[in-house]
């Protein structure tokens, strides 16, 4: 008993000193000794986000709402999705030997892909405050988020090379006039099919309705050459697509 407390009481102090080190960011020193600033540490949690090494963040850690800010309102942001949005083209003309029979298809997800919600985030703090639904979807629901203009452009050069597109997003089945008016209005148009959420695959995962879209997509003869999405969720699990694009997305994680 007497060995099992103390092993209890040392197992607490480690989490303890832990949490403290977590805790107190700044002034900390890496194991290789380097000094971290909160820039450093802002920017490896960003990186880490984006190599998929952090997972299932419910907010922007506090100390990093700052550079999350910074992030989408850069250059950087601007020129990150371009080089993305450019090795996209890359792939297809190196890459793709299209059918064109009406069957070669590409998928986008929608939001942080083709829209932006920056705006949304702006007046919440940049993701620093855990995401409240029937906010963000009032936000939706008035189609005022702007488009990515890369994306835009992505999308353009693909309809022009013959792909369909096809747009599956998590939003809701009743933002669908929303959303069409919102896309129609920033300039996307003729995508072939737009695929919601609808009551039956609210229960699941993103991950699992995105699959099983693409599931269906196949069945119905379509090659899914690629998929543009920001999210780990619009990209991962099976049926894959041949490759798949990741925009930069710092704002929030969905699973
Ligand atoms: C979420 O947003 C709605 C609509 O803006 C608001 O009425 C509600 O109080 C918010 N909920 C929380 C927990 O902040």
């Amino acid at each position: 008993m007497g060995k099992n407390l103390i092993l209890l009481l040392c197992c607490l102090s480690v989490l303890i000193s832990v949490t403290v080190a977590d805790w107190n960011i700044l002034n900390q020193k890496s194991k290789l000794g380097l000094k971290i600033t909160l820039k450093n540490y802002c920017e490896s949690w960003r990186m880490n986000v984006e190599l998929h090494n952090i997972r299932d963040f419910e907010v922007v850690p506090e100390e990093c709402t700052d550079y999350v800010r910074k992030y989408v309102s850069s250059t950087q942001y601007d020129i990150d999705s371009e080089v993305a949005m450019e090795e996209c083209l890359v792939y297809l003309s190196t890459s793709c030997d299209l059918q064109k029979d009406g069957r070669d298809a590409w998928i986008f997800d929608i939001d942080d892909t083709l829209l932006s919600t920056v705006p949304y985030y702006k007046k919440h703090n940049y993701g620093g405050e855990k995401l409240n639904l029937t906010s963000l979807e009032e936000w939706m629901r008035q189609s005022k988020a702007p488009a990515l203009e890369h994306s835009l452009n992505l999308f353009n050069e693909l309809k022009a090379r013959g792909l369909q597109i096809i747009l599956v997003s998590s939003r809701r089945e009743y933002l669908r006039s929303a959303t069409i008016n919102n896309l129609v209005n920033v300039g996307y148009h003729g995508w072939t099919s737009l695929i919601l959420r609808g009551p039956e695959d609210e229960s699941k995962r993103v991950q699992t309705f995105k699959a099983n879209v693409r599931k269906q997509l196949i069945n119905n003869g379509y090659r899914i050459w690629g998929i543009v999405g920001d999210q780990y969720s619009s990209i991962e699990g099976f049926p894959a697509a041949r490759r798949t694009f990741k925009l930069p997305n710092p704002l929030y994680y969905v699973s």
